[in-house]
């Protein structure tokens, strides 16, 4: 019987904490100022601004706020108007409003104490689970994983983790994993480590490798494919389908195409189109055409190219060149059962399409 080899990661991984917790203490940081402290409330307040900003930014603010609120309670009294313009400058500014909301929640609801546990932590405004987690371990040594952007950088590369790290499917593949090679102790340091080892060691571009304590580890750096690490979202390639349409006019009135009741915009008037097209056919193939498809309508006295337009239906893109034709004469017998003509001043109440109806009004 063939053997299944079992591919998946497997956690429980006491060497990966065991080399990374080694490296941070040797190699990490320890000056940063929210390092010196066991304060939840200063741990957090770093947290929420090290989201999305980097560190050398957050220095200066960390400080000023701390000097301006030293304690939850006096942030949760502050005026939020106060609390935004010490924000200033640091971005994404939902952030400084939940910073206010979650100290108000902490002062009224936790008598000014930062839960301690990720569930509880992760329910408050601004909080997401790697947050929790890492506000968790710094502040009260609890074990539970992290999962940032850095993070899920480290992850694929060490791991050989393939996918998109965004999309769903991976991210749970990405938790399970952090999970499984949480220490046993010294979380602190492996938290900080993590979060080193991404913002110093193993960046998004020109990692350095040979600074790096799971080289000899690394798959991405095993196969050369650092650069490829973690994968990037596949764009979505949507097929495009082509489309002529005539919007032809004689004398104040437009010709309309009833279309069939299935397909797009079954039911609908539409323009005439001639043959939906596979390449790109030349414009003199559009007018040999144009001109056989109206033979019965009436004679063109200009035909001229307007730009295209594209319209996305959910499964494929239509890219449409409309022509714009006038008749010099008209015939009034043998036209197609579809076809009909509609005074331009009545095509409020016809049901067209809403990319063709954009066309018309210009
Ligand atoms: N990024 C997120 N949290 C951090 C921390 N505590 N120290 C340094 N960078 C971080």
């Amino acid at each position: 019987m063939k053997r299944v080899v079992d591919q998946s990661i497997t956690s429980h991984d006491a060497t990966f904490s065991a080399s990374l917790i080694h490296w941070q203490k040797q190699h990490g940081r320890h000056q940063l100022p929210w390092q010196q402290t066991r304060d939840a409330y200063r741990i957090w307040l770093s947290e929420i601004m090290l989201q999305q900003t980097q560190v050398s930014t957050v220095i200066p603010y960390y400080h000023r706020f701390l000097q301006q609120f030293p304690t939850v309670k006096t942030l949760a009294a502050a005026p939020v108007g106060q609390v935004m313009s010490l924000w200033a400058g640091l971005g994404y500014y939902t952030r400084a409003r939940n910073l206010h909301r979650c100290a108000q929640v902490i002062a009224r609801q936790h008598r000014g104490i930062f839960p301690d546990d990720v569930k509880s932590l992760a329910a408050l405004p601004g909080i997401g689970p790697s947050t929790a987690a890492a506000i968790t371990a710094f502040a009260y040594g609890t074990r539970a994983a992290i999962l940032d952007g850095n993070v899920k950088r480290v992850l694929c590369r060490v791991f050989g983790v393939e996918g998109f790290p965004g999309s769903q499917a991976v991210e749970r593949q990405l938790w399970q994993l952090a999970a499984g090679l949480l220490p046993e102790r010294d979380i602190e340091a492996y938290t900080q480590g993590l979060m080193d080892l991404g913002a110093t060691v193993c960046t998004r571009t020109k990692p350095r490798c040979d600074a790096c304590p799971m080289q000899a580890r690394c798959i991405a750096h095993a196969t050369l494919r650092t650069a490829e690490l973690p994968m990037r979202r596949t764009k979505k390639i949507t097929p495009e389908k082509r489309s002529v349409m005539l919007w032809v006019t004689y004398e104040g009135e437009l010709l309309l195409e009833q279309r069939p009741p299935i397909g797009i915009w079954g039911g609908l008037q539409s323009l005439p189109e001639l043959e939906r097209l596979g390449g790109n056919p030349e414009a003199a193939d559009w007018f040999a055409e144009a001109r056989t498809v109206l033979a019965d309508m009436g004679e063109i006295a200009q035909l001229s190219v307007l730009p295209d337009f594209v319209h996305a239906f959910t499964h494929f893109r239509l890219r449409v060149t409309p022509l714009r034709i006038t008749l010099a004469r008209r015939h009034w017998l043998a036209a197609q059962d579809s076809y009909h003509w509609r005074a331009i001043t009545a095509l409020e109440s016809a049901a067209l399409p809403a990319p063709v109806r954009k066309l018309l009004q210009g």
